[in-house]
């Protein structure tokens, strides 16, 4: 293609771009495609001549919007929000424009100087202290893997890269019930073990469903009496299945008298702490020695795009960094080489995408979107409790909530999970709304997350009342 050519079809693509968004009302939140439907569309073996650009925009259109799931959509409610407000859209066509790898400052200053200065905008923006300073992950799962290496490495006195794990006695992580599987895959990639992480159950009768304290420090002080080695805490704050959130505060001061190192999972509610009324949810943040926030959930930046903060950067780079002769920049003392600070070496330019969202909107114009889905959450969780067909499962945290489906004349707990699963499959398939299901207390609740950057209150209703319309038919089939 030439330079021609990639100006028209550039300017094409971005025309389908505006348009995909502005009809995305229009479409089915989620594919409705069966398995191999999109493969069996898709050539066997690769062109060995090039074809017209035509041709290959043209099967673009035609194969790939279908199967697509819009997480764009304004009534995408399932998972998380995955956003990817047009400002940061555009970002990404002139980072991919470059294509340069930011692995060290030198192959590319602009890359690493930007990528200081947007994660100092997050600090500054989710209110933490300026002694935290970070770097932008791909994801929350390898912010959070990152941060276990860290913990491990430091309760090993950093033997544990050079001498494997085999020698040492058994590293030990801590977390709640309710952390992100993630942290779990973590445990399996550094050597720790899914059997060395020890789930602490919630406080009785917490409704923020934080992790009990107490039965924290009696599963430290067992595993010191067995010789293990307890090396971190994994907090959450805003956890996925209903929003836990963990006494951040009572973490910090376990984790100081443990002398073990604290990392805080908010990769959904982070993205909330741009709104100082709710900060609440990660009262003692500044106790921790890591945290991270996914600014490509509910903030705007498209995929990929993890905020991970430090407190004290050193532990993280002599953990991660490795300094072979092609990667040594002698003589220049004061620079950041961020390949050091992650697991990856080869890096994007994430950070490009968070300087033009943040301008664009300004933080109020992000706030405002976030202010509107927690208020919109608030106001239908109240419609749900007030309906007598249904019933709310766990109370909003931020823009989360969980309800059910529970007809009057149907009590067998098995039935109304069943019940449950064939009114969410029945909605999914209708196509207005997209909602996903968890456990709580081992029944399945329909889970109701507020995210999208377009969604508006008219959509949030009429995601309610497909929700509404398809269980009465259920009742009356
Ligand atoms: C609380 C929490 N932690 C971690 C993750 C993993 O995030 P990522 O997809 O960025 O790895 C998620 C994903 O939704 C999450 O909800």
């Amino acid at each position: 293609m030439d330079t021609e050519g990639f100006r028209q079809w550039s300017h094409r693509a971005a025309d389908w771009a505006a348009d995909y968004r502005a009809g995305l009302r229009e479409r089915p939140v989620r594919s409705p495609l069966r398995p191999g439907e999109i493969a069996a569309r898709i050539a066997q073996v690769p062109p060995e001549q090039g074809e017209p650009f035509e041709r290959i925009f043209a099967d673009f259109e035609a194969i790939v919007p279908p199967g697509m799931t819009h997480w764009q959509h304004p009534r995408f409610f399932a998972y998380f929000p995955s956003n990817a407000a047009p400002p940061a859209v555009i970002a990404e066509q002139l980072a991919a424009a470059m294509s340069a790898q930011g692995m060290l400052w030198q192959t590319s200053p602009a890359m690493t100087e930007l990528e200081q200065c947007m994660v100092d905008w997050l600090r500054q923006a989710v209110g933490l202290p300026a002694d935290f300073s970070g770097v932008l992950q791909d994801t929350a799962s390898t912010t959070t893997l990152c941060a276990v290496l860290t913990m491990r490495e430091t309760a090993l006195a950093w033997s544990g890269n050079r001498d494997g794990l085999v020698a040492h006695p058994q590293v030990r992580i801590y977390t709640s019930t309710h952390a992100h599987s993630s942290v779990e895959k973590a445990c399996w990639i550094a050597g720790i073990g899914a059997d060395n992480l020890v789930r602490i159950p919630t406080r009785a009768g917490d409704p923020r469903m934080g992790i009990d304290p107490q039965a924290l420090e009696a599963a430290i002080a067992t595993d010191r009496r067995a010789g293990l080695l307890p090396a971190g805490i994994v907090g959450c704050v805003g956890a996925t299945s209903v929003g836990a959130s963990d006494p951040l505060r009572e973490l910090g001061e376990i984790a100081r008298r443990q002398d073990l190192y604290l990392h805080v999972d908010a990769a959904w509610a982070g993205s909330a702490m741009i709104c100082p009324e709710f900060r609440e949810l990660w009262e003692g943040i500044e106790t921790a020695d890591s945290i991270v926030f996914n600014p490509h959930k509910w903030l705007g930046v498209p995929m990929e795009c993890s905020a991970h903060f430090v407190r004290d950067p050193a532990t993280l780079v002599r953990t991660l960094a490795i300094q072979p002769e092609y990667l040594k920049t002698h003589g220049r003392d004061g620079i950041v080489n961020f390949s050091e600070w992650s697991v990856q070496l080869g890096r994007r330019f994430r950070a490009l995408k968070l300087w033009f969202l943040i301008r664009a909107y300004g933080l109020d114009g992000l706030r405002a979107r976030i202010r509107d889905h927690v208020a919109w959450a608030a106001e239908l969780a109240d419609t749900i409790a007030a309906e007598p067909d249904f019933e709310l499962a766990s109370a909003p945290v931020l823009s989360l909530f969980s309800f059910r489906y529970r007809p009057p004349d149907l009590s067998s707990p098995e039935a109304l999970d069943a019940l449950n699963q064939q009114l969410l499959d029945a909605v999914n398939d209708e196509g207005t709304t997209y909602l996903t299901t968890t456990r709580l207390d081992g029944r399945l609740v329909i889970r109701f997350q507020i995210g999208p950057f377009d969604t508006t209150r008219e959509d949030v209703d009429c995601a309610w009342q497909a929700v509404a319309r398809i269980a009465r038919t259920l009742e009356s089939a």
